[in-house]
């Protein structure tokens, strides 16, 4: 775990398989995620990589050598001690096995052994390989042990056109495995609702009525609380997004579907969370019938009876006897900055939420970051322009601390 506002250092160790190239991808998710990344190959590595794509990748020299004269001390200790996370991907068999055995001769094995840290290990090899019983018993060894997390293999095709298990799990697993690990579970304990995506409302089986939301601000809200340790429920309308780790997550459809489900989740009383965040654009009318079979194309106007749907948001507002459950609602609007706070003020007070995250629609639907200002009864802080996890991060902070206060 690593402390608020730091920077972690992740050792990532690269042995001789195949698979080696993935590692630079696993290297530049890591660096994206906002980590440091330290780069290690093993001897076979370097046959298969050059120490010049990981350095130039991750901003770090690569290091090679347990021996190097121009390291005044012991390299591995050092990299023990200034590394968050140890992250093997790919690990050979040969590796596993001197893992398993407890060596130390040479800088990755060296640092193994020596590291506090977790280490998390992502095997890479043929089924055959991964299946023989002395892999089997090295793998067994190092769970028993305790010391090691294993990521993977999946099975797959591998290198050689054959399949089976041994395939490396994917860079984006094993980045987000290694990421975990450096996540301050500041949350823990606590039970977060999260409402996203459109809602469609049905016209009859093939048409529907619907709005530009992608769900993305939703998704990237719970990631964010159930990796920092929160028990996350996610109400996700009609989106094409997948369900993140540790994610509970109920499908809904139309507004009516949202709300059944939010209920269901929060309880009659609302005492089954300590946030709701209700990041869904709820379509705000229905059509006032949804025909069972599609309606024919005439030559005439046709025109549409809607209905309102419920105010989802409101009823939790109206609902809410005591200061639990906080509550955060979001207004998309289209005005002026001054006009948007306006608006989600006056949003705030009607709905009795505690906080309304105000966005314009062009600067958020269907982007990875948003410009949002959060509008409390008294004040209004604008963020500037985020990724939605770091904006995320930002909401769960503010309505975090309104918990505890
Ligand atoms: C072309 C080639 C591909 C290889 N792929 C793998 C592999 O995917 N997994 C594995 O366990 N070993 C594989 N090996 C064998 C390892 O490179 C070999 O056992 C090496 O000694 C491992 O060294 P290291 O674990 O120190 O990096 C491969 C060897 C070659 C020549």
């Amino acid at each position: 775990m690593v402390s608020p506002g730091k920077t972690p250092t992740i050792a990532l160790c690269v042995t001789g398989s195949i698979a080696a190239y993935k590692a630079v991808e696993i290297a530049r998710l890591l660096k994206k995620a906002g980590a440091r990344v330290i780069p290690l190959l093993t001897e076979s590595a370097q046959k298969f990589i050059g120490s010049v794509t990981l350095s130039g990748i991750t901003g770090e020299a690569a290091l090679t050598n347990m021996w190097d004269p121009s390291f005044p001390g012991e390299l591995h200790v050092d990299i023990a001690k200034r590394a968050d996370v140890v992250v093997i991907a790919p690990a050979t068999a040969d590796l596993l096995a001197r893992l398993a055995q407890g060596r130390a001769d040479d800088l990755l094995t060296a640092l193994a052994l020596c590291t506090q840290s977790p280490v998390i290990v992502a095997p890479a090899m043929h089924p055959s390989m991964w299946s023989h019983p002395a892999v089997v018993r090295n793998v067994s060894t190092l769970k028993a042990d305790g010391r090691v997390t294993f990521v993977g293999p999946d099975s797959g095709e591998v290198a050689s056109g054959d399949v089976g298990m041994g395939r490396m799990a994917s860079p984006e697993t094993i980045a987000a495995a290694a990421l975990a690990c450096t996540e301050t579970l500041d949350l823990k304990g606590m039970r977060i609702v999260v409402s996203a995506g459109p809602t469609v409302e049905d016209l009859d089986p093939v048409r529907f009525i619907g709005n530009r939301s992608t769900g993305k601000m939703g998704f990237a809200i719970a990631e964010r609380a159930a990796a920092r340790g929160a028990s996350v429920t996610l109400v996700a309308g009609p989106v094409s997004l997948s369900t993140p780790r540790n994610v509970t997550r109920i499908d809904v459809r139309g507004a009516l579907a949202m709300r059944d489900a939010l209920w269901q989740t929060l309880g009659e009383q609302l005492d089954r969370a300590d946030i709701v965040i209700m990041t869904a654009a709820v379509a705000d009318y229905r059509p006032a019938t949804t025909s069972n079979t599609k309606l024919k194309r005439t030559a005439a106007p046709m025109s549409l009876d809607l209905v309102p749907n419920p105010d989802l948001l409101a009823e939790i507002g109206a609902a809410r006897k005591t200061p639990r459950p906080v509550l955060v609602g979001f207004a998309v609007e289209t005005d002026s900055d001054d006009g948007v706070v306006a608006l989600a003020r006056g949003k705030l007070q009607k709905k009795r939420c505690d906080m309304v995250i105000a966005n314009h629609a062009a600067d958020s639907f269907g982007r990875d970051d948003n410009r949002a200002t959060l509008v409390t009864a008294t004040d209004a802080h604008p963020f500037g322009v985020l990724p939605k996890t770091v904006l995320a991060d930002k909401i769960l902070d503010h309505a975090a601390a309104k918990v505890r206060a």
